[in-house]
């Protein structure tokens, strides 16, 4: 870090796998301090050894975004530990809750919006003040699957139309207070998110086969992502396919290819499971 470059605070949940990692690797190299939470302590102790030698600062707090004052207690921790003055809040942590609405129940719905969206809301909300006394910014994570919902990922889709609304309507009502509003727009984006069931815990199977060749390594993604973040950029979207489907969807919007590429899709991931089933 050069002396003229400011090092910033940034308080990032969901940091023990996937974009949320990344995203706290390169920060810290680049010798900025992150705050970070999860529930996996032995893939954040793993990040944390890892940092070591960084310029950069990293702590976390280990805990269920969901858990009954994990949120404020790990506000506490980054206080004590970063003296407070947030300039970036990055509330990432989130899951894929798969499945029909005939297969789920409403517990899972329930689940799903209270990690996605209201655990998001929380957060924001405890550290308004802050982040408007420090003109600093808050980064959503948002999801190209906000623009259209497909079957089996409604409960989903919602939390991250929820996500999308919630970033538009605060870029505008924070305009005025000099605080900066961004949305990430990723597309397929490789990470521990396949690997997750109904309630957002990890097992070793995928769970979900996206197709490979569209799929952006983490690193590359997440280096694309914080451009945006420094550029203060309202939206960034990230991974080029994504781009594309999201104008797809957007403005070709006919069901039936959507369903018919959908339908084909699933027959050839039950293909395939059963093809590996039979090895
Ligand atoms: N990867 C993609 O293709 C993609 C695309 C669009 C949007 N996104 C969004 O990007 C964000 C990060 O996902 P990712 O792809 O990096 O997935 P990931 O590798 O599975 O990481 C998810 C992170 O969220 C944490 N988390 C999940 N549920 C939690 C809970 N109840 N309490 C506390 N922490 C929880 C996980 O912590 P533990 O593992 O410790 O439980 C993990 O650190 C999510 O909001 C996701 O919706 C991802």
């Amino acid at each position: 870090m050069t002396n003229s470059k400011k090092q910033l605070n940034y308080f990032i949940t969901g940091v023990s796998s996937g974009i949320g990692a990344e995203l706290t690797r390169q920060l810290v190299d680049d010798g900025h301090n992150v705050f970070g939470t999860g529930r996996r302590i032995a893939e954040l102790l793993a990040l944390q050894s890892e940092l070591i030698t960084c310029t950069g600062k990293f702590d976390f707090e280990i805990g269920d975004v969901l858990d009954n004052g994990f949120l404020e207690q790990a506000k506490i921790r980054f206080e004590q530990k970063f003296g407070g003055e947030i300039d970036v809040l990055i509330p990432n942590a989130g899951y894929v809750c798969r499945g029909n609405f005939t297969e789920l129940g409403a517990a899972d719905y329930k689940h799903q919006l209270d990690v996605n969206l209201n655990s998001v809301i929380r957060l924001v909300d405890l550290f308004m003040d802050n982040i408007k006394s420090n003109k600093g910014q808050i980064v959503f994570m948002g999801s190209m699957f906000a623009t259209r919902s497909l079957p089996g990922f409604s409960a989903y889709t919602i939390s991250k139309v929820g996500i999308k609304a919630l970033a538009e309507g605060l870029f505008y009502e924070l305009q005025d207070s000099g605080v900066a509003v961004t949305l990430i727009t990723p597309g397929f984006i490789t990470s521990d998110i396949r690997n997750r069931g109904s309630r957002g815990i990890y097992t070793q199977q995928k769970l979900e086969q996206t197709p490979q060749f569209l799929e952006v390594d983490t690193k590359k993604a997440v280096s694309v992502m914080l451009k945006g973040i420094k550029k203060k950029k309202r939206e960034q979207v990230v991974g080029f396919h994504a781009v594309l489907l999201i104008f797809i969807m957007k403005y070709f919007p006919f069901p039936f290819i959507f369903d018919g590429c959908y339908r084909l899709y699933l027959s050839k991931l039950s293909r395939s499971a059963e093809s590996s089933e039979k090895q």
